[in-house]
């Protein structure tokens, strides 16, 4: 994949001079702690081993080349001018980056980068966090700025705020943390965490691609976090709490009255529970009881399904499709922020190819779409790549 990626860098922008250097930043999956991590929960995503790969050239003047292998949009931009545009597309998501590092005070120069990502976009799988750990990443190690992990991911996600999502914290996180084999537990209000080593034992990681596309998750994501803030307000009137899950569910079930409206309640409901769910998780994969996962992942889902009401119709036919399916299985759920993407499973070695046709056949059945399935491994964060 490197040479390819050089090679593809080199008709996109010639084989000038000066160095040229290669990175890569996985994509991530999150295992449990849905919709959580803008309310201050724990989440337990690990980074996976498909992602975007990135190939990058100094200049010696103040233009930004871009090309990638995904898109045949080619922004050039100018350092001096970086606002938002949206003729710029994918672009606005390095640009955003590069802004952001400029605006803490750092210098940089113009430089050539070409992406390609080998990951499926808009799947749940955190392309743009992908794409922007790896751009924060590599203009810090060739600009030789010293920007550390933390301050880098809180770039990223600001970078996605400037285009539109104010996602959290947990994207960044996962593709620019992440390590092998590893899941991360993560407290999204103290940014505390924790590597959880994934012994799955014969288990692998499935994803299922709906490969329905997700159209509005947007506005509704940006419309579930407004909603999860309503509910700390009311709730302050009764507890001195900083976010929604600072609360364990019994203290959560005392005061839940005293907010006034059915939907917020649901929404908070659902994120007091993960976060206990995503605690739970976190144990079970601990002590080795691993039997314990099939619940606790259906219990998210359904709570994303029911309270958060960020599943749609394909998603809950994949799950259908999974759990019909049932050998090998150790748990299904949505992935992601929902309204189409993934599927997270994890199902024995010996089930894989079973799996595929039988809940791929099922779910088209259903949807009449035709699914794509990724078997994947906890990964590490961004880093440079040998050639
Ligand atoms: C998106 C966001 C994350 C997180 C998830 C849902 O991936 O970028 O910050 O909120 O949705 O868990």
């Amino acid at each position: 994949m490197t040479k390819n990626v050089q090679a593809n860098f080199e008709k996109a922008f010639g084989n000038g001079d000066g160095e040229t250097r290669i990175f890569f930043a996985p994509g991530r999956v999150n295992l449990i702690g849905e919709h959580v991590d803008y309310s201050g929960g724990l989440v337990l995503p690990c980074a996976i081993g498909i992602g975007t790969y990135g190939v990058i050239r100094r200049r010696k003047d103040d233009m930004i080349l871009l090309a990638s292998g995904n898109n045949p949009l080619k922004p050039v931009l100018d350092l001096n001018t970086l606002g938002n545009d949206p003729i710029h597309g994918w672009g606005n998501y390095p640009k955003a980056v590069a802004r952001l590092i400029m605006k803490k005070g750092y210098a940089l120069g113009g430089f050539e980068l070409y992406v390609e990502g080998n990951m499926p976009s808009g799947a749940g799988l955190s392309s743009s966090a992908s794409l922007t750990s790896l751009v924060a990443f590599t203009l810090n190690e060739v600009f030789g700025l010293g920007i550390d992990p933390i301050t880098r991911v809180r770039i990223c996600q600001d970078a996605e705020a400037m285009n539109g999502v104010n996602c959290g914290v947990m994207d960044p996180f996962a593709c620019t943390l992440g390590k092998k084999d590893h899941g991360i537990l993560l407290d999204c209000s103290s940014l505390k965490y924790e590597y959880i080593p994934l012994n799955l034992g014969d288990y692998r990681i499935m994803l299922a691609n709906t490969n329905k596309r997700r159209s509005l998750a947007d506005s509704k994501y940006n419309e579930r976090r407004a909603e999860c803030e309503a509910a700390v307000l009311m709730l302050r009137k009764a507890v001195d709490i900083g976010n929604l899950c600072e609360l364990a569910p019994h203290v959560f079930e005392q005061h839940k009255h005293i907010i006034k409206d059915e939907t917020v309640i649901r929404r908070a409901t659902h994120a007091v529970y993960e976060n206990q769910r995503t605690k739970d998780t976190a144990a079970a994969l601990h002590n080795n009881e691993l039997q314990k996962l099939p619940q606790l992942l259906m219990a998210s889902h359904e709570s994303l399904r029911d309270n958060y009401e960020v599943v749609g119709a394909e998603l809950e036919a994949m799950v259908q499709a999974t759990v019909a399916f049932s050998e090998g299985l150790l748990g299904t759920r949505m992935t992601g922020a929902g309204f189409g993407g993934c599927t997270v499973s994890l199902l024995h070695k010996d089930y894989i190819e079973d799996f595929t046709a039988k809940v791929g056949a099922a779910y088209n059945a259903k949807t009449g779409l035709q699914p794509d399935f990724y078997v994947v491994s906890p990964w590490d964060g961004v880093k440079e790549c040998q050639f």
